[in-house]
């Protein structure tokens, strides 16, 4: 079988998908079952050639992130996608591992359902649906997910939602999000009017559609892995350490402490937590995932308040799988190592 992996893209998640695919490539050529490609999506979102992208691939490494190889790539040296994957021996099944725009958002899957080819992950439907923020909370709440309070606002509204509402619907601090964005872009945290009203200008640079949402009090950030197709397994709960602890300093995960500077590198799995709460959690991470038609693999994040109530936070539809993902860290827990991961992953692909 003839697995072409996809990796880059156009969003700030560049280099990280290049870690992910990474680590994939490593995992698929281990199991010894499949003839490899990697096809690289350029900063301006054209393909390269399999050779130069399989090149860039093994620049991965986990030294500081920069968007230091995209420039320099050559515009020139890009090409369409239909022109990049034509030289390739007949493909049998993508594997797509571009976060954020592109890969998250469904645009690939469009793609790949014009081919009329197999591919990891979930149908066009669910990325699609799943990288919208709002229309995610809409579904959760609708199918009884417990969520944090929120409130939209858009751009030009002829009534924009003011200050005075916000505070008083949802209280403070609130976390103000372009509907549309991975990685924590496009994301501020406002607690008075003029940092919401700072916020809502930078939301508007990458949406029309924001997201105002409620904090939780004392929070700590969980993951859940979740994968599979129709019979779906769910992951033990992965912990970051206490945002106060780590992250920027401003109790929550920026991309920055995220994937640049390793603060949020300490981690436990599984999460200390009451076995209610875990079993919770693990079914609100397994409706979800049926809810927003989600197949393949997952990640859920969840926040916990200081009473232990859990809040879906969000799904991510391609996540992470660099050296620093607890999505990588939960499956080996669980004594799926990432040669069987990525197989599987293959096994539940689909046209
Ligand atoms: N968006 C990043 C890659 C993640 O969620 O892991
Ligand atoms: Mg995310």
């Amino acid at each position: 079988k003839h697995v072409v992996l996809l990796f880059g893209g156009n969003s700030s998640e560049h280099d990280v998908s290049k870690r992910s695919a990474y680590n994939y490539y490593q995992a698929l050529k281990e199991t010894g079952k499949y003839d490899l490609s990697v096809v690289a999506i350029a900063q301006n979102g054209f393909f390269l050639d399999a050779k130069r992208s399989f090149e860039i691939m093994n620049q991965a490494d986990e030294a500081p992130l920069v968007a230091e190889y995209m420039a320099s790539i050559d515009p020139k040296e890009t090409l369409a996608p239909i022109a990049a994957l034509k030289d390739l021996p007949p493909i049998d099944i993508f594997f797509p591992v571009v976060h954020g725009n592109l890969g998250e958002d469904g645009t690939l899957q469009g793609l790949f359902r014009l081919l009329k080819k197999p591919y990891v992950g979930a149908a066009l439907r669910g990325h699609a649906i799943s990288f919208d923020k709002v229309i995610t909370k809409e579904i959760l709440t609708a199918n009884g997910i417990r969520n944090t309070k929120y409130l939209v606002t858009y751009q030009n509204d002829d009534q924009p939602l003011t200050w005075a509402t916000v505070a008083k619907e949802l209280g403070s601090p609130v976390f103000v999000k372009a509907a549309n964005q991975g990685s924590s872009v496009g994301i501020s945290r406002a607690e008075n009017e003029a940092e919401y009203q700072a916020a809502l200008a930078d939301s508007f640079k990458y949406d029309r559609k924001v997201l105002v949402e409620a904090a939780v009090n004392g929070p700590r950030e969980l993951e859940v892995g979740v994968i599979g197709n129709d019979d779906i397994l769910v992951s033990e709960i992965g912990a970051h350490q206490v945002p106060d602890q780590g992250g920027n300093g401003k109790g929550w995960y920026d991309y920055k402490s995220k994937f640049v500077d390793n603060s949020a590198v300490a981690f436990e799995i599984p999460a200390n937590l009451p076995e209610d709460v875990t079993a919770e959690i693990k079914a609100m991470a397994k409706k979800a995932y049926q809810v927003l038609n989600l197949a393949g693999e997952a990640r859920m994040d969840f926040l916990i308040d200081e009473n232990n109530v859990p809040y879906l936070g969000e799904p991510n539809t391609l996540p992470g799988f660099t050296n620093m993902s607890l999505f990588k860290r939960l499956w080996d827990y669980s004594d799926i190592n990432n040669a069987k991961l990525a197989d599987m992953m293959v096994q539940y692909g689909f046209e």
